[in-house]
């Protein structure tokens, strides 16, 4: 089936239904969304290997304070805060080439919205995130579901075998630089946004480093 730019444009920009409910209560509403169920596979990263890197990225408890801040902001832009995001992988080639369906060579838009749902819980987690070993096993589950061992299993799709490595923690740049303008829109200080801005690029640097760990050499991560 070849995708028109209607229905891929569809795809991008579909509203989704998006449970606001924690974690652990939204899970039955998400396809796929497995945050804090039994069985996931426990992350091979330790918390006492968590807690140095986040020293290292200067990540502390201002940061969850304003992580916290950000949920209820951006609670109510979620599906708007997609729109941009999907807009940019849409519209860059090399990224967009994650969602193709191998048979086509077009996007697989079923593949996009199974996706952006559960892309749009990752927002509240985000900003919810405990740091805790839930969390840290569903940081694993998200690395493999990027990497070989997992993509395209949880939608049941033909797709590329892998994203590449190289974008993940690359994509941190676009995806809080456009958060920014979500999180100045409920009348927060400047101070406050500056703040809740730095705390998602620390976040969201530690879980693209986390999500590469699959990729690296036994030993080397
Ligand atoms: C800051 C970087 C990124 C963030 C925050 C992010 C976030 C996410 C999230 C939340 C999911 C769903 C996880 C779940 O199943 O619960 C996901 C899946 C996916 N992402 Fe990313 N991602 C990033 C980088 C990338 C890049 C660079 C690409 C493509 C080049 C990409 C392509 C995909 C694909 C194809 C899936 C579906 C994987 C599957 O088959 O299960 N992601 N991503």
């Amino acid at each position: 089936m070849t995708l028109s730019p209607r229905h891929l444009a569809a795809a991008l920009a579909g509203a989704t239904a998006l449970a606001t409910a924690p974690a652990a209560m939204a899970a039955p509403t998400i396809p796929g969304y497995t945050h804090g169920q039994p069985g996931l596979a426990r992350s091979p990263v330790s918390l006492q290997e968590l807690d140095p890197l986040k020293r290292t990225l200067l990540l502390g408890d201002d940061d969850v304070r304003a992580l916290r801040q950000s949920r209820e902001i951006l609670a109510d832009q979620v599906e708007a805060i997609l729109d941009v995001w999907y807009g940019f992988v849409g519209a860059t080639p090399e990224l967009l080439a994650s969602f193709k369906h191998t048979g086509t060579g077009a996007p697989d838009a079923a593949y996009l919205g199974a996706v952006r749902k559960r892309f749009g819980q990752w927002i509240l987690d985000t900003a919810d995130a405990r740091f805790d070993q839930a969390w840290l096993d569903y940081q694993h589950e998200i690395a493999l579901r990027h990497a070989p061992a997992k993509k395209n299993q949880t939608d049941g799709v033909q797709s590329t075998p892998l994203v590449p490595m190289r974008y993940l923690s690359a994509l941190t740049i676009p995806v809080t630089t456009t958060l920014k303008p979500f999180l100045a829109k409920k009348g927060a200080s400047a101070a406050d946004v500056e703040k809740m801005h730095a705390a998602w690029v620390k976040s969201v640097l530690l879980q693209t480093i986390l999500w590469s760990q699959p990729y690296a050499r036994e030993g080397q991560f």
